[in-house]
């Protein structure tokens, strides 16, 4: 969508010291700067920022990135959301790329649905602040609440007018077409929908209106208390979380995001200085909704009103959260309280203090509630036990596992060995469960390798966009990842330094694995290699600085993962200057390292190509076929002369069975 020159601008211009130092200070430090680390806590400085290399890296927590990647990581940005701050920050014009004429109505559509709410919101604001009616119904309303005007500017709080149709009229007037009000569910039959309520409104995660709620002044029995926009093109509720635009960055600071039933607890929790809550708005929680607060942080914690409906709607949500892997706890505000009207009565510190004691861990929350509905009755709790552990066996981690199996059995009055009986056994039927579903989509697989038709199938997940969900999975690493990887550091770190007179390091690595070049093992290191050898046969430069703002995020990624683990090995980027200054670093000498790096690799590569070579001399051996017989023992004569070579250069033994 964006065009790929727009991209370019923005990478060329960004400056990773300017981008970081809009979102917090940093100090000088020998030619870097350093700061405290805004993606974990610390008292220690240890985020530092190299503007030479254009990159920064935390000591602390290993994070590290380009421009690009540090709004993305700290503003919770897609790549696109990413790139467009940058690009307003450094006025770069965005030209957006040609789309089809499906892509382009559709944008339209969504862009100014964006833009008709932000329209609306801005009327209820004023209505509001500057209508008679507005100042002394919907502001003394919010005041009357202990709502500071802060607080109601901060979460663009409104007031929708008493009339039939005001809103409607003055959008109308405003050359906005009632079709489009209708559609955004402001406007029904005619008529104002949101009428005479105070408005509460809710944001997308980039901080866009995407709904309004809006609450009734009086307590009137026949009319709902809250009544809300309809799901629409550009708010899908179950994906949304009310205070999350709010809340993102405290959620990520503090690592934990709390979370309440309504508005005004959120509100109300904000203005307390308690920043990191989101609120599910009245319906209970749905898978999307634990995905978004896990991109922020793996901690929850779960403030519910104390009555039966709470507690019921915590325990609905357990199951889902176990297995979006979650660390739940929960706390129950006390009986005909709920968060807002808690607080608003024991003042900030007391309620602090109350969460901090009273939050449990859900898994033994669950077990206490349904072990004293049973009283006693040792068939149900037979029953709870089996529920229980069947929760436990959801969790991924083992030690966790242990640790709820000892807390539940001293709950349970029950013997250790005889609960984790039981958890094998639902743990057994998972796994079964799992094989057949495995077996099935395997199946699945070869038959749609064999589609005659021979299109390649598209995975769930290919279509990116979650680039924060994603995380590499145990995946078992590559034998040859060392040999893979230093060649790979070598081109990215110092591919555009001389080798000789006649070539550079690039150059002289591609065109000395040409023969091996498409069998890396490991995908990551192959796309780097695949794309400088594309870049040498284009004439164009590999420098470092290209790997690292690279357009592909996988690519740059991998980068500044190499670049930056340099560093690893002193202390801190300071002292490493220092020391380059009277001596050459080993992987500043690229002439020696590139072909001993070299070396390593094609060693590793014969040895592979030496052993499928023979299986195929073995295959024309057994079927007679001496024509194939005699090319494949020429190659294995020659393969086996090239890594005897190798061999020598790298001081290395061949086993006698191996020749
Ligand atoms: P609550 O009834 O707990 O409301 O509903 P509240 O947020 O505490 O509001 P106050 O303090 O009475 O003003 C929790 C949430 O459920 C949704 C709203 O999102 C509300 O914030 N809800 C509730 C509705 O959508 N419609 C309703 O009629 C009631
Ligand atoms: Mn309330």
């Amino acid at each position: 969508m964006i065009a790929p020159k727009t991209i370019q601008e923005v990478y060329d211009t960004a400056k990773i010291e300017d981008v970081v130092q809009d979102f917090m200070p940093l100090k000088r430090y020998g030619s870097n700067m350093k700061g405290l680390c805004p993606f974990h806590n610390e008292k220690t400085s240890s985020f530092v920022v190299s503007p030479g290399k254009n990159i920064f890296k935390c000591f602390g927590c290993g994070k590290a990135g380009n421009p690009t990647t540090f709004v993305m990581e700290h503003e919770k940005f897609s790549y696109v959301e990413a790139i467009k701050y940058l690009a307003t920050k450094y006025n770069i014009e965005i030209i957006e790329k040609q789309l089809t004429e499906g892509e382009r109505q559709a944008r339209q559509v969504n862009d100014s649905l964006f833009v008709v709410n932000d329209f609306a919101k801005d009327y209820f604001q004023e209505q509001l602040f500057e209508t008679d009616r507005g100042k002394s119904v919907g502001l003394s309303y919010f005041k009357n609440r202990g709502f500071r005007e802060d607080t109601i500017r901060k979460f663009s709080l409104g007031y929708a007018p008493a009339g039939v149709n005001n809103f409607l009229k003055y959008a109308e007037s405003k050359g906005h077409k009632n079709e489009m009000l209708e559609k955004l569910g402001l406007s029904k039959n005619n008529r104002d929908f949101f009428r005479d309520r105070v408005m509460f409104t809710i944001f997308n995660l980039s901080g866009k209106p995407i709904a309004f709620g809006g609450r009734i002044l009086q307590s009137d029995k026949k009319a709902p208390k809250y009544i809300n926009s309809p799901e629409t093109e550009i708010y899908n509720k179950s994906k949304s979380l009310f205070g999350i635009f709010q809340a993102k960055s405290a959620i990520g600071k503090l690592d934990e995001c709390m979370l309440v039933e309504g508005y005004t607890d959120v509100i109300s929790l904000n203005q307390a200085g308690f920043e990191n809550v989101v609120a599910s708005s009245g319906t209970s929680l749905t898978r999307e909704q634990l995905r978004l607060i896990k991109r922020f942080t793996p901690n929850l914690k779960i403030l519910y009103d104390g009555d039966k409906a709470g507690i019921k709607a915590a325990l609905r949500g357990l199951d889902l959260a176990l297995a979006t892997d979650l660390n739940v706890r929960i706390c129950l505000i006390p009986d005909g309280e709920d968060p807002d009207s808690y607080l608003q009565k024991v003042g900030a510190t007391a309620f602090q203090e109350f969460i901090d004691k009273q939050a449990k861990d859900f898994i033994l929350f669950k077990a206490e509630i349904l072990l004293e509905e049973t009283a006693n009755d040792p068939v149900k709790k037979a029953g709870v036990v089996r529920d229980i552990v069947s929760s436990i066996a959801h969790i991924p981690d083992r030690i966790k596992q242990s640790m709820y199996l000892k807390s539940c059995a001293k709950m349970f009055e029950m013997e250790e060995t005889d609960l984790m009986g039981a958890l094998n056994k639902v743990k057994e039927q998972l796994e079964k469960q799992n094989r057949t579903k495995k077996a099935a989509s395997q199946r699945n697989q070869s038959a749609k390798i064999a589609d005659p038709t021979g299109f390649p199938s598209m995975e769930p997940g290919q279509h990116g966009g979650e680039v924060f969900d994603k995380k590499p999975g145990p995946s078992s690493k590559p034998k040859d990842e060392m040999q893979e990887k230093d060649i790979v550091r070598i081109l990215v770190s110092g591919g555009d330094q001389a080798f000789d007179e006649k070539q550079s390091v690039a150059e002289y690595i591609i065109t000395n694995i040409a023969d091996v070049i498409s069998l890396f093992e490991s995908a990551e290191y192959q796309l780097v290699v695949n794309d400088v050898q594309k870049r040498l046969k284009d004439k164009k430069e590999v420098s470092s600085k290209y790997f690292i703002n690279h357009m592909d995020q996988k690519i740059a990624q991998t980068a500044i993962t190499l670049i930056q683990s340099q560093f690893d090995m002193s202390d801190g980027w300071a002292e490493r200057d220092i020391h380059l200054q009277t001596q050459k670093m080993p992987e500043f000498n690229f002439t020696e390292d590139s072909m001993d790096a070299l070396k390593k690799f094609k060693y590793k590569k014969v040895n592979q190509l030496i052993l499928k070579n023979q299986e195929l001399l073995k295959k024309s051996q057994d079927e007679d076929d001496m024509k194939s017989t005699m090319t494949y023992l020429k190659v294995d004569v020659k393969y086996k002369a090239i890594r005897s070579q190798l061999a020598a250069d790298l001081k290395i033994v061949i086993a006698p069975f191996m020749k």
